[in-house]
């Protein structure tokens, strides 16, 4: 598909260790400029829960907090992309998280006349994300995020986005987990940092603030780049 210059569909790019808020702040973006959120973990998890053959893969990589193979995520982020809901512009949330994979996302959008507009860098510092990813609860029915202490659900322990009375924890929230997948954010998904510096694309917010506030810094940056 050959997407004319003029209208063609935006492309955000969340970066940012585990905790630093990517999904709270994909999905309030997705609210206010009518993008669609696509987060790997997210479709990584439906996978997993359906037991596709990449799911039943992905699921022990998952649990020790290391990263899934590029070929499974670069597949399951193509397969999505393609759907129609996302031919208004996207906000990839946890993708790319290689350099392998921040590659084959430029040949992607190269074949389809497409570019990147912005990758935004959450800054947080490692000791937050522990208690953020501590106290992190979704909503079973809705998927909204909260957290216990910074983004308490309704008083009676309901979702106050649809009501929902169930709020799950994620399996690999774990103390050792997060460690792990610290690890593998440094290691393996921070020199993507200098990739989209390299590119000119590259923006940094302090990530360190309150949510409203990140959420503000964010959508200034996101106004300047699609209109
Ligand atoms: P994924 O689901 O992407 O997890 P993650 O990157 O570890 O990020 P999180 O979802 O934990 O955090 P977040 O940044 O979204 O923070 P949130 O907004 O929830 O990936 C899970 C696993 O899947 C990976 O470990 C890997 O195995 C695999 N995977 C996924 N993508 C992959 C890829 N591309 N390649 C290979 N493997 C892949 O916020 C956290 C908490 O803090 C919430 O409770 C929230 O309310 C709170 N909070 C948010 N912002 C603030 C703030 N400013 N102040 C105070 N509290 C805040």
């Amino acid at each position: 598909m050959s997407v004319d210059v003029m209208t063609r569909p935006a492309v955000l790019i969340l970066l940012g260790p585990p905790g630093a808020g990517k999904g709270t702040q994909a999905r309030m973006l997705q609210d206010k400029f009518g993008l669609v959120q696509l987060s790997t973990g997210d479709l990584l998890r439906a996978a997993v829960a359906a037991g596709t053959p990449a799911g039943k893969q992905a699921k022990a990589v998952m649990d020790a907090g290391g990263l899934v193979s590029d070929d499974i995520v670069i597949a399951i982020l193509n397969d999505r992309l393609a759907e129609e809901d996302c031919q208004n512009g996207v906000i990839l949330d946890g993708f790319p998280r290689t350099t392998v994979q921040a590659k084959a996302l430029d040949d992607l959008l190269a074949s389809t006349g497409q570019r990147i507009n912005a990758a935004i860098s959450l800054k947080v510092d490692d000791g937050a994300m522990v208690e953020r990813i501590s106290g992190r609860s979704t909503c079973a029915n809705c998927g909204e995020g909260y957290h216990d202490t910074f983004k308490p659900p309704l008083a009676d322990g309901s979702c106050a986005n649809c009501g929902g009375t169930e709020l799950t924890r994620r399996a690999d929230d774990r103390a050792e987990t997060v460690a792990s997948r610290l690890e593998a954010y440094h290691a393996q998904t921070a020199p993507l940092i200098a990739y989209y510096a390299d590119a000119g694309v590259l923006t940094s917010v302090d990530a360190m603030a309150a949510i409203e506030q990140v959420a503000n810094d964010m959508s200034k940056v996101v106004q300047s780049v699609i209109s």
